[in-house]
């Protein structure tokens, strides 16, 4: 793959000042990608971000908004509009986790999380289809009108206990993601999905922070091994380019082995 794969790409990344966004927000600007870096709390990360981004010679800003919510994320796409020009990738990464046992789950963190993951989802998306609509294909940049690459889970398949909405929330972000992928595919848009395992990000902080989890987490991965941001980061990238053109619909799980039943490789 080119050094500059993404030149002359705009791209969005939400939640993008910690864990896979900021990494994958770094990888699509090392591809030549300018890139919008999305945050809601800690400005200060997010900046963070775009400090390194512009230091190794890239192009980036940090734009606020809470993606669950309509207006934030339309000021946020106007404002991307007016330093960028328009928009190219989308990253739908911005998640949450509220996790409780299921007959003590309050309907706010049901809510919150849903409201997150998945509505989220669908505010941002609808604002760069609008835009991908509007232009078009411009065939130096890319051959595709545009790409967006929803952050899945593992969770959209594997259930979860004590974590009914956010196993709901990524459930729904397949079923989302697939129709978007069917409606606009004539339009030449392409709509996927990473799907990451455990990697080392804040969010699973507690499921990794004693060598004794660190040990119970490893049976869940054949592979041997906790991912890094930058498992998901170089996906991110190949699959925003034109390399991956003819892929949409796709739920890419990168997840070393995690979806593969591995309680049946000593029993069954
Ligand atoms: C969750 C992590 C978890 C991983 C594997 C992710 O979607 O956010 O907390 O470690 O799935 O279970």
């Amino acid at each position: 793959m080119g050094k500059k794969h993404l030149s002359g790409q705009k791209a969005l990344v939400t939640g993008a000042n910690s864990g896979i966004g900021a990494t994958v927000a770094k990888e699509l600007a090392k591809a030549g990608a300018a890139v919008a870096v999305n945050y809601v709390v800690n400005p200060e990360e997010a900046q963070r971000v775009v400090g390194e981004i512009k230091e190794s010679g890239g192009e980036a800003m940090a734009l606020r908004a809470d993606v669950s919510n309509e207006d934030h994320v339309q000021m946020m796409f106007r404002e991307m509009f007016t330093r960028f020009g328009t928009i190219d990738i989308l990253i739908n990464n911005a998640g949450i986790q509220r996790d409780a046992p299921f007959a003590e789950m309050s309907l706010d963190y049901w809510n919150t999380v849903i409201s997150v993951n998945l509505t989220g989802q669908f505010l941002c998306a609808r604002e760069a289809v609008k835009e991908f609509l509007r232009r078009g294909v411009v065939p130096d940049v890319s051959c595709a009108a545009g790409k967006i690459i929803c952050m899945s889970s593992v969770h959209e398949v594997i259930p979860w206990t004590n974590h009914a909405n956010y196993a709901a929330s990524k459930g729904g972000v397949m079923m989302l993601m697939k129709s978007m992928a069917q409606e606009l595919a004539p339009r030449r848009i392409r709509v996927n999905s990473i799907c990451p395992g455990a990697i080392k990000t804040p969010i699973n902080v507690s499921a990794r922070s004693t060598p004794e989890a660190e040990k119970a987490l490893l049976k869940f991965i054949p592979y041997g091994r906790i991912g890094e941001t930058d498992d998901i980061g170089r996906v991110a990238v190949w699959l925003a380019s034109d390399d991956a053109d003819y892929i949409t619909g796709a739920s890419l799980f990168v997840d070393g082995g995690m979806t593969l039943y591995p309680g049946f490789s000593t029993g069954g």
